[in-house]
């Protein structure tokens, strides 16, 4: 059996194909709205096991599924023996056989690696400690629709060095933007990622730094899932890093600011930001969707 193509980074796929796929997304968007029978994939299953909370990721992969004509079947710790401690390996070998394309969102990277390689079908990284790689294409497709190619501009992260900062060091990479992460100390990307992007990726302590002449700001929640113990520290630690009208003004006219949800208001990003009528956010969370029907198109048809 040939090796199966997976999605776990964005460094899976080329700065090319990973172009193709956002056009092919914002294609399959535009279909959507028309009313198009994309029911390509009649009989597939997609496999998607949660480890941790989700509602964007399960909704729009088990919606997007439905839409491509299979079917997708929610697996969690409590439902599964991977709760009980059966081995990642045995797992991945038994689901792959029954299924077409799996989705895993867990805790460390290091088990979505194992998974994928023992699977026998495609798998898909939709979320790990490390990255989210899925979240990048929503936003890299929201971004084109908005301003067109993203290679050239700037773009900022504002808060933790968490799995969106460490996919934004690797999308820089891919579609050739600069980045400068502002990120208060002790809460950096790790830092082989930052000596692999030192071309393109800054770091910086000041996010008004970071931010001048951004064309994109992003951000994300201080304290990420799996952390909530550590919630108290990081409100202290993460103080002036909010996301709001007054650090926008520093950036350039028209930038965009995008957060991937779920939010807190007044913490990472001010309740105006949210609102406010013309944010992409909600655009963002919905291209999630067509971003991930493309992604399982080109992993089914590799
Ligand atoms: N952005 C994101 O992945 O959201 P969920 O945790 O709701 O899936
Ligand atoms: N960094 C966040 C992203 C949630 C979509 C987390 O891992 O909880």
């Amino acid at each position: 059996m040939a090796t199966p193509r997976h999605f776990l980074t964005l460094t899976d796929f080329s700065t090319s194909e990973l172009e193709a796929l956002i056009a092919r997304a914002i294609e399959m968007k535009a279909e959507r709205r028309a009313g198009v029978d994309q029911r390509k994939y009649p009989g597939y299953v997609l496999g998607m096991i949660f480890e941790k909370a989700s509602t964007r990721t399960r909704v729009s992969f088990e919606a997007g599924m439905a839409q491509l004509g299979g079917h997708a079947m929610f697996l969690s710790p409590d439902s599964t023996q991977l709760g009980r401690g059966e081995p990642v390996e045995d797992t991945a070998r038994v689901i792959s056989s029954m299924v077409d394309i799996v989705m895993i969102r867990t805790f460390g990277h290091d088990i979505v690696e194992r998974f994928a390689a023992v699977s026998t079908v495609p798998v898909i990284n939709a979320l790990s400690d490390g990255y989210h790689p899925c979240q990048l294409l929503a936003d890299m497709q929201t971004f084109v629709e908005h301003r067109g190619s993203i290679a050239g501009k700037t773009v900022a992260w504002v808060g933790d060095g968490n799995n969106m900062a460490q996919s934004y060091m690797n999308a820089a990479g891919q579609f050739d933007f600069e980045l400068r992460l502002a990120c208060p100390e002790g809460y950096e990307p790790a830092a082989e990622l930052l000596e692999a992007h030192s071309e393109r990726v800054h770091l910086v302590r000041d996010p008004r730094e970071a931010v001048t002449g951004a064309d994109l700001v992003a951000t994300d929640v201080w304290a990420s899932m799996g952390q909530e113990e550590e919630e108290r520290a990081r409100r202290v630690a993460f103080t002036g890093y909010c996301v709001d009208a007054e650090l926008m003004s520093h950036a350039n006219s028209g930038a965009l600011y995008m957060h991937c949800l779920p939010a807190h208001r007044g913490e990472e990003i001010s309740a105006e930001l949210m609102d406010a009528p013309d944010s992409v956010i909600w655009d963002e969370a919905e291209n999630r969707l067509h971003a991930q029907k493309a992604l399982m198109e080109a992993l089914l048809e590799a």
